[in-house]
């Protein structure tokens, strides 16, 4: 039987430390399905369509790791259609762990779907969409923090204003 599990996450854009934590998450099952999850309520800075083709872009070297956009879905549901038997996901620190509990808990609580938290690598702890984004919305450098093609998209897409 394929041990499957879901990375599930926005990923606006996907950075090194989401690809991080994917590809560990690739050691430990046979197969992972990151789940790009589109919250109509949020406009992002990319479409569900481009982001879901940067992080096909960044897990290429990864055989057993397939990218799947979902939109307007329970997670729990995603799981149960995909046979996924856990949720895998990263933790920078306490922040994080506060933000994912109650998430953890409540898909557990819907289906029985069980959440496994890695330790994200010291490396990317202060790796986010978010602050990425900033940082290059100012002129900064965000070279080694995402990939060279998330970064040149960053560029175009921020140059459009
Ligand atoms: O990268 P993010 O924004 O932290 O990811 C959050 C995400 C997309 C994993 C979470 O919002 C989610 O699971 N959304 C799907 C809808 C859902 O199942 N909501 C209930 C969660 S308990």
């Amino acid at each position: 039987m394929t041990r499957r599990c879901v990375c599930p996450g926005s990923y606006d854009p996907v950075t090194l430390g989401h690809v991080d934590v994917i590809g560990r998450a690739a050691a430990l099952y046979d197969e992972v399905v990151v789940a790009v999850l589109h919250n109509p309520a949020k406009q992002g800075t990319f479409t569900p369509q481009e982001r879901q083709d940067l992080v096909v872009d960044a897990c290429a070297d990864l055989p057993n790791v397939r990218v799947e956009l979902f939109g307007g879905r329970l997670l729990v549901d995603v799981c149960r259609e995909l046979g996924a038997e856990a949720i895998v996901k990263g933790l920078r620190g306490g922040t994080d762990f506060a933000y994912e509990l109650p998430m953890a808990l409540m898909n557990r609580h819907l289906t029985g779907v069980e959440t496994v938290f890695l330790p994200g690598d010291p490396q990317f702890g202060h790796v986010s969409s978010s602050l990425v984004k900033e940082v290059a919305r100012h002129g900064g450098d965000i070279s080694g923090l995402v990939t060279d093609r998330v970064r040149d998209a960053l560029a175009e897409r921020l140059a459009e204003g």
